[in-house]
């Protein structure tokens, strides 16, 4: 058994031998962070360690915190480590994670993310010592944790017509991803607003609305051109089906109205028809007879 003294000798005299920028590999932190040690096992950042096979600046507590030997021989401080995570500004911080984490997380998206935007880097969603979840080392629950910069989105989904994140069926996730995304290819591609995408670059709606996805031989150009949220609300909604108005002419005809080239006569909607008759409620129902609304694979006027 190694006494204390020889234990303490060997911590300080290792970096004298290697030189101050040394690194002195994790074994050394535990004398003085036992309780970050111990529970540094279950990290997924342990495996650098058993697996033995890293390079040191990527082993263990050194691959986040940089070499040691110069902390450990002056026995701590905050200025002898390399990376001391609360003197580090956002960026140095955003770089530190993206030296491994590069393939997980797009650089090019995540510098360009309104997150990164607001200071809003790594260390605030994740918690490499202090982990809240068991998967993803969030800092908190993910909906708490989101909630705590967007908390307007809360009551969004706290409407009548709703997806249920709150009661935890979906999660912010299904549709944003929080390291930013490429530029969208819906709406132009001007509003990101973070939306994750699914497979073919659609909107990731369409990873559970499938049926939704096409392609149709009619396709409704509002969809591909502008989106589901042309229509739809996607957090909630006081109007059913999460609808942006509380009847559904009126969401129609924002577009149909006449104006640029919406309708065969490039006028719009023709009120007073045969086929339609606005004085007549039952008109104003337009997907009672226009059911196929997200597109047809049997009729241009989506009828069926
Ligand atoms: C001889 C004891 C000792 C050893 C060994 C030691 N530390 Fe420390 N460390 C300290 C002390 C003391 C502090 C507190 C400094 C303060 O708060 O002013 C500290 C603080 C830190 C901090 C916090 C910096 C911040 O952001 O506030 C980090 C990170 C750290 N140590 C990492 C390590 C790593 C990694 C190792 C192993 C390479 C290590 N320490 C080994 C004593 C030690
Ligand atoms: C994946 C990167 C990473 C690894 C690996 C890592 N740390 Fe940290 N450490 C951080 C971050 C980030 C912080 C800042 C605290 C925060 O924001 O959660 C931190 C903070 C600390 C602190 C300051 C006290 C605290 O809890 O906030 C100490 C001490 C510390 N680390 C020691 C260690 C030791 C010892 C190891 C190895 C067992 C280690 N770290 C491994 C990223 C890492
Ligand atoms: C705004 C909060 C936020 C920020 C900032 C953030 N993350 Fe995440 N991260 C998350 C959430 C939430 C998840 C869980 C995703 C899920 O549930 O699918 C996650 C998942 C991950 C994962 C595992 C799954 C995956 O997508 O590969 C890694 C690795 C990761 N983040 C690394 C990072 C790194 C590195 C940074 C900084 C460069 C960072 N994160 C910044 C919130 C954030
Ligand atoms: C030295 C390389 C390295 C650095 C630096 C690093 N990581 Fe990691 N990280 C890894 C490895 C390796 C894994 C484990 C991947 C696996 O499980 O296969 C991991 C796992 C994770 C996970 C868990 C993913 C999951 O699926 O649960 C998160 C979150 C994460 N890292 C965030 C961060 C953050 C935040 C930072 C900066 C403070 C950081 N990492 C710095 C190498 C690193
Ligand atoms: C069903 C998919 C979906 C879910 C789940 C979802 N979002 Fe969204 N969110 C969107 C879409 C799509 C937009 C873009 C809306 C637009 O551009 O009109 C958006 C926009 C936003 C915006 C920007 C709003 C603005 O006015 O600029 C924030 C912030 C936001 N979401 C936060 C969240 C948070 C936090 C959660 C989880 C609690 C969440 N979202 C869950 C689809 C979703
Ligand atoms: C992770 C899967 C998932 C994603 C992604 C998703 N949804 Fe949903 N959506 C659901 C589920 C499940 C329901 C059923 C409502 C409930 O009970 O939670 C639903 C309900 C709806 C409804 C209302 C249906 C009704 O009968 O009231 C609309 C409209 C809708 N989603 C549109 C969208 C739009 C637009 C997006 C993208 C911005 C989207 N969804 C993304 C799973 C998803
Ligand atoms: C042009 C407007 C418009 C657009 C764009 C639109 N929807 Fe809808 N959607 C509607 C209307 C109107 C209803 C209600 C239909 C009804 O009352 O029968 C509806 C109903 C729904 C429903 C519930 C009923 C059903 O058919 O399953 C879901 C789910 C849905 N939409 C998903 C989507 C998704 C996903 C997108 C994007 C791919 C999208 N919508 C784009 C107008 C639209
Ligand atoms: C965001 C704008 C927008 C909204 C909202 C919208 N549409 Fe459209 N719609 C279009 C565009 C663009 C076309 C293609 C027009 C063209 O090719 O001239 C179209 C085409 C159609 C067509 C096919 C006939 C044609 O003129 O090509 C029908 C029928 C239709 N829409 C019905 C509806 C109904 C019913 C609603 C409400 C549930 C609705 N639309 C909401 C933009 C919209
Ligand atoms: C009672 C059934 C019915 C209702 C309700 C209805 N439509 Fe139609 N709509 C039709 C039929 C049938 C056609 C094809 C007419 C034709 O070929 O002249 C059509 C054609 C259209 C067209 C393409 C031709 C044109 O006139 O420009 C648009 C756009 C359209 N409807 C929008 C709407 C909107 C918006 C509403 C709701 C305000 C609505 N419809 C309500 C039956 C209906």
């Amino acid at each position: 058994m190694i006494s204390d003294q020889t234990r303490w000798a060997g911590i300080l005299f290792l970096p004298l031998l290697l030189g101050a920028q040394s690194y002195v590999g994790s074994a050394v932190c535990k004398t003085c962070h036992p309780d970050v040690w111990w529970k540094f096992y279950k990290n997924p950042h342990y495996k650098s360690i058993a697996s033995g096979r890293e390079r040191p600046e990527r082993t263990g507590c050194e691959g986040c915190h940089g070499a040691g030997g110069e902390h450990v021989a002056s026995r701590g401080g905050k200025t002898t480590i390399p990376h001391a995570f609360s003197l580090m500004s956002s960026t140095q911080i955003l770089n530190d994670c993206l030296t491994c984490h590069s393939k997980d997380v797009s650089k090019a998206n995540i510098r360009r993310s309104a997150h990164t935007d607001a200071d809003v880097v790594c260390s605030r969603c994740h918690s490499i010592h202090k982990a809240q979840t068991r998967k993803f080392l969030l800092a908190s629950t993910q909906k708490n944790l989101c909630y705590q910069c967007d908390a307007t989105v809360r009551a969004q989904f706290d409407m009548p017509s709703k997806h249920r994140v709150n009661e935890g069926v979906i999660d912010c996730t299904d549709c944003h991803n929080p390291h930013g995304t490429p530029a969208a290819t819906w709406r132009t591609g001007i509003r990101p607003r973070m939306v994750g995408q699914a497979p073919d670059n659609e909107e990731p709606c369409l990873n559970c609305h499938e049926d939704k996805r096409g392609p149709f031989v009619f396709e409704h150009a509002a969809i591909r051109v502008d989106g589901c949220e042309s229509c739809h609300s996607p957090h909630g909604s006081m109007n059913s089906k999460l609808l942006r108005r509380p009847v559904v002419y009126t969401v129609c005809l924002e577009c149909h109205n006449g104006a640029g080239t919406f309708g065969v006569a490039n006028a719009g909607v023709v009120i007073q028809s045969a086929a339609h008759n606005m004085l007549d409620p039952r008109f104003q129902n337009c997907t009672l007879c226009h059911v196929r609304i997200h597109g047809s694979n049997t009729d241009p006027n989506f009828l069926r």
